[in-house]
């Protein structure tokens, strides 16, 4: 499939017409649907933006919701048996458990916020969107891809979403990228979770 031209940037001023608010309010339904995890968050400002986020990525991804139930998770595998979704929901699954017994055992010395957790978590990866296309069939690397990993560009959907720091820094370090910064406990978290649900399909 061609990657679908650029969406025009909604702004402030500009009235939005009945058909891109239908399409708008489809996604959302859609990225709702996806991440069922989208509830867990208590923060509801910070559900909606992480929500938001999803939406903007779909608007200007040439992937639609379906493909990440169809498409591996990486491409560094060959043939990888698990779809993106499913290591994605089992990411973040992993990430708020290991924080919630990390509270109950460690939390008198250790401070964990379980809702930037689990929206860092929930968005670490919502820039392949901008750095994957699917061609017959297949997803691959766009060229967008090549230049801006998707640590890059999920900082930048993030950050156009007003999502606070905390989550953005997970975000940008949650893959080897992050190797280089002093990540925070929450984004130590997610680091873990993404590669223990990773490196087992790297044998
Ligand atoms: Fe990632």
């Amino acid at each position: 499939m061609p990657p679908r031209t650029r969406a025009p940037k909604k702004s402030a001023n500009r009235t939005v017409s009945p058909g891109e608010a239908t399409e708008s309010g489809a996604l959302r339904r859609a990225v709702q649907h996806l991440w069922p995890e989208l509830e867990w968050i208590e923060n509801r400002d910070l559900g909606e933006k992480v929500t938001s986020t999803w939406v903007r990525a779909f608007e200007l991804s040439p992937l639609t919701p379906d493909d990440l139930n169809r498409i591996p998770f990486t491409l560094l595998v060959p043939n990888c048996p698990a779809t993106f979704m499913e290591h994605k929901r089992c990411v973040v699954h992993i990430a708020r458990r290991s924080a919630e017994a990390m509270r109950e055992f460690l939390g008198r010395g250790l401070k964990i916020d379980i809702d930037t957790v689990i929206a860092g978590a929930i968005l670490a990866d919502v820039g392949k969107l901008l750095e994957y296309e699917v061609v017959d069939g297949k997803a691959r690397q766009s060229p967008r891809g090549e230049f801006l990993r998707h640590p890059f560009t999920g900082v930048a959907l993030a950050m156009e979403c007003g999502v606070p720091e905390a989550v953005c820094h997970i975000i940008a370090a949650h893959a080897a990228e992050g190797d280089l910064v002093k990540r925070t406990t929450e984004a130590i978290i997610v680091h873990h979770a993404d590669f223990m649900s990773y490196l087992p399909f790297r044998k």
